[in-house]
């Protein structure tokens, strides 16, 4: 392969050990090891994502790779230090939780990095390269390919946070796009392994919001989707950190709603059902979702459910699916 490429994985490669040292085993790394420890990482799990710690300095990072024999300007191609104005590189991640993004090989290509004192941004990742492409690349695939395949099944969650607090809890088929909404080549990457996708987004506005887009394309990429919710708009690490890695699996993944009982709930965040002009909107828009579904026994169940819920007839709901089903040929 391109050499310049081998360079850049390679000082991956040095980085992420040495930022795990710093982090298991010494007083520089004592405030990330803290932080993880309060949410509840065991050293075990600190192990396997190979977590470590950036020390607060400018030029420590930049040092060891000096020391390396590695030429600062590919390093800040690489996403590992930075250029300033005045001509001087300096460290990237500094006084930061390291979280190695490995590819699908189980290579480190990134880092992302965790403030640990609130400064912003909370999370800081390293820039897109050649290396690394944020929109093909799903976290934590390497570790999760086998479990995925054994379930027939894959969790995606937002954040490596979330990943990482079910694969504590034994949940170990869970996977990441880090921060980003899903794209098509991550979608048809996932169907092409497997077909039941549970969207396990946080439960805040965003996640919602996150969770319909995501719905929508892995839908359209053939996946058979779910979607999970969690009370008081927590997100799974939370959850699984107050309410314990069984009440996840129980109550969430286990409870997970399908795609038209999802699609249902969030199309009536959007309406007033008190008001008969939205009642109508939002039995329109369930009839296009119905009039998609290509098994007649989903048809019929959600028909009756909709019909139910509004008190209106059976038949006339049909008419309405077997018309948009002409239309759509
Ligand atoms: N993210 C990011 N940049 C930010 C904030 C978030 O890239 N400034 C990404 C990270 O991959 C993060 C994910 O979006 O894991 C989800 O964001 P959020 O829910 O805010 O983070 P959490 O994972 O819940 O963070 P934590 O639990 O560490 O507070
Ligand atoms: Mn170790
Ligand atoms: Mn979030
Ligand atoms: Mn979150
Ligand atoms: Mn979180």
């Amino acid at each position: 392969t391109n050499p310049e490429l081998q360079n850049v994985l390679e000082a991956h490669n040095w980085l992420t050990k040495l930022y795990h040292h710093l982090l298991r085993h010494t007083k520089e790394g004592k405030d990330g090891y803290e932080l993880l420890l309060k949410r509840g990482v065991t050293e075990e799990i600190i192990d396997t994502f190979q977590l470590g710690f950036a020390p607060n300095s400018n030029d420590f990072t930049k040092k060891f790779l000096e020391n390396k024999g590695f030429h600062p300007q590919s390093m800040v191609k690489g996403g590992l230090l930075s250029y300033s104005e005045n001509g001087l590189y300096h460290d990237r991640f500094r006084g930061r939780v390291i979280f190695p993004i490995r590819n699908h090989q189980g290579k480190t290509v990134a880092f992302a990095g965790r403030s640990i004192n609130g400064k912003d941004p909370k999370y800081l990742n390293s820039p897109e390269t050649d290396l690394f492409q944020k929109g093909k690349l799903l976290y934590n695939f390497d570790l999760a390919r086998s479990e995925i395949r054994k379930l027939g099944e894959v969790v995606l969650f937002e954040g490596q946070m979330d990943v990482i607090a079910a694969y504590q809890a034994g949940i170990k088929h869970g996977i990441a796009t880090l921060g980003t909404a899903i794209t098509d080549n991550q979608a048809k990457l996932i169907r092409r392994y497997v077909e039941r996708v549970i969207i396990c987004y946080d439960s805040d506005d965003a996640g919602i919001e996150a969770s319909f887009k995501a719905s929508q394309l892995l839908k359209k990429s053939g996946c058979e989707v779910r979607v999970a919710s969690m009370k008081d708009g927590l997100d799974p690490d939370d959850y699984i950190r107050t309410y314990s890695g069984e009440a996840f699996r129980k109550e969430v993944l286990d409870a997970s709603a399908t795609y038209m009982g999802f699609i249902m709930q969030y199309f009536k965040r959007g309406y007033n059902l008190n008001n008969e002009g939205d009642q109508l909107a939002y039995i329109e828009k369930v009839l296009d979702e119905i009039s998609k579904m290509d098994k007649p026994l989903e048809r019929e169940f959600y028909i009756k459910e909709l019909a139910t819920e509004h008190d209106l007839s059976y038949e006339s709901l049909e008419k309405e699916i077997i018309d948009r089903r002409k239309k759509q040929g």
